[in-house]
């Protein structure tokens, strides 16, 4: 079993770099679908969930060479129709496959998805979205089967702008006859860099607010990208330096995609300094208790909710967080508690009452951000934190403890 034994109470002074961002990579991986040509991906962090949809892909016949930070993917031989149940089951974004499969192949079965507990996660919006292109789905022994001959482009309204159903849409649309409009889609940094990618592979792609314009194309060649900086390990580290009362530069990263973070912690009391593609936040003695609802870009995103919470246990006065996105985000929550927080929960609102300190303690990581929250917390508190399951963490986080140590951290890391 993995743990970090985090000794808690330093603050953290430095900069560092921060990897490309795992929810661009993992669309950008599978958008190789759509083409025979060769995809090369650059600045691909090294986590568990991009070796997760590197195996899916591989398992479907695509030819994947990983090297320190890019990736090349080609899906040129004959491909299969039929995910991998494992890694579909393992994470989310593996469902993604489906457009790009059925829009290449005319069918593709993949099973129902997996991922972090973080509440119902349904996959409504995929699966019209594939019907309105044209696409016949059926449910067949816990896997769904799209058909199609070719799809065909649609008009599709969105009821909510999720990122994965937007994602998925515009990877088919890429292949379909003819144009598509989605209307009230997401328009995360993350989306955008996807919607980039289709453009160099041929796609003819345009947004406006929230609504994209693809017009298909009969065949897509390949591209070569560099994805984004990742705005959540970005927006975590700065959350550490802020804690801790520590100066903590982030290098490497987008501060217009980390605007709404960035507006908080100036709110909270922190300092912020903001040169090109470096940022630093200087902590504040005790963060000044804010008010934040979690919502769709470009509003707070909800992966920032936990390490936020986190950040404001140790404000000076009551913070309020409401969770907008995922209904059930809230295990961490048992955790920070444990350590001397004072949360309480009505619905998807949090009073989050603010403490002078907080205690070290054995906790389990729960998900990629609660995980994240946790070690905040641990880096923060008075005296030793464990915290167990790094296999949630690491999923979304390359190397923090390497990264946090290099800013001081006292974190060691077992494999026992
Ligand atoms: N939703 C539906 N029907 C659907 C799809 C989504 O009702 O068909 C609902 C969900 O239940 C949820 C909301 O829409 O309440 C938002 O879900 P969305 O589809 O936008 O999220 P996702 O595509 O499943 C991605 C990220 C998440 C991130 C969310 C929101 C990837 C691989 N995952 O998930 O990242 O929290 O968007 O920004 O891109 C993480 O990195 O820790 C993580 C969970």
């Amino acid at each position: 079993m993995e743990s970090y034994r985090i000794e808690g109470g330093a603050p953290l002074s430095g900069a560092v770099r921060v990897d490309g961002a795992k929810n661009a990579a993992l669309p950008a991986c599978i958008a190789s679908l759509l083409t025979d040509e060769r995809v090369v991906l650059h600045r691909v962090p090294q986590l568990r969930d991009v070796s997760t949809i590197l195996y899916t892909l591989g398992a479907l016949g695509g030819r994947v060479v990983r090297h320190a930070d890019h990736v090349s993917i080609s899906a040129c031989g004959s491909l299969s129709e039929e995910a991998d149940a494992y890694s579909v089951r393992q994470m989310r974004a593996s469902f993604l496959v489906l457009g790009p499969l059925v829009a290449r192949l005319g069918q593709a079965v993949v099973p129902l998805p997996g991922g972090c507990a973080i509440g119902r996660r349904p996959i409504d919006l995929h699966l019209d979205g594939l019907k309105a292109l044209g696409a016949r789905v059926a449910e067949k022994e816990g896997a769904v089967v799209v058909t199609a001959e070719r799809l065909r482009g649609a008009r599709i309204e969105l009821s909510y702008p999720s990122v994965g159903a937007t994602e998925q849409i515009l990877m088919a649309a890429s292949l379909a006859k003819g144009e598509t409009v989605i209307e009230n889609g997401a328009v995360e940094p993350e989306v955008e860099d996807l919607a980039r990618l289709l453009r160099k592979m041929g796609a003819e792609i345009e947004v406006v607010d929230r609504t994209y314009r693809v017009a298909g194309a009969s065949r897509l060649r390949g591209a070569e990208h560099e994805l984004i900086p990742d705005r959540m390990e970005a927006g975590t580290l700065l959350l550490a330096g802020a804690v801790t009362g520590g100066s903590v530069t982030v290098a490497g990263c987008r501060s217009d995609h980390l605007a709404p973070l960035l507006g908080l912690l100036e709110s909270s009391g922190a300092g912020l300094t903001i040169d090109g593609e470096m940022v630093t936040v200087r902590g504040p003695v005790r963060p000044l208790p804010v008010d934040v609802v979690t919502a769709p870009h470009p509003g707070f995103p909800t992966d920032l909710h936990p390490p936020l919470a986190a950040y404001l246990s140790l404000a000076a006065g009551a913070s309020s967080l409401v969770e907008a996105v995922f209904e059930g985000r809230f295990a961490y929550t048992d955790a920070l508690c444990a350590m001397g927080a004072r949360i309480t929960r009505t619905g998807a609102a949090l009073t989050i009452g603010g403490v002078e300190s907080l205690n070290g303690r054995a906790v389990a990581a729960t998900d990629i951000r609660g995980g994240a929250a946790m070690v905040l917390a641990g880096l923060a508190a008075d005296g030793y934190t464990t915290v167990t399951q790094l296999e949630h963490i690491e999923r979304g986080y390359a190397r923090l403890e390497e990264k946090l140590v290099s800013l001081g951290a006292r974190i060691e890391r077992d494999d026992e």
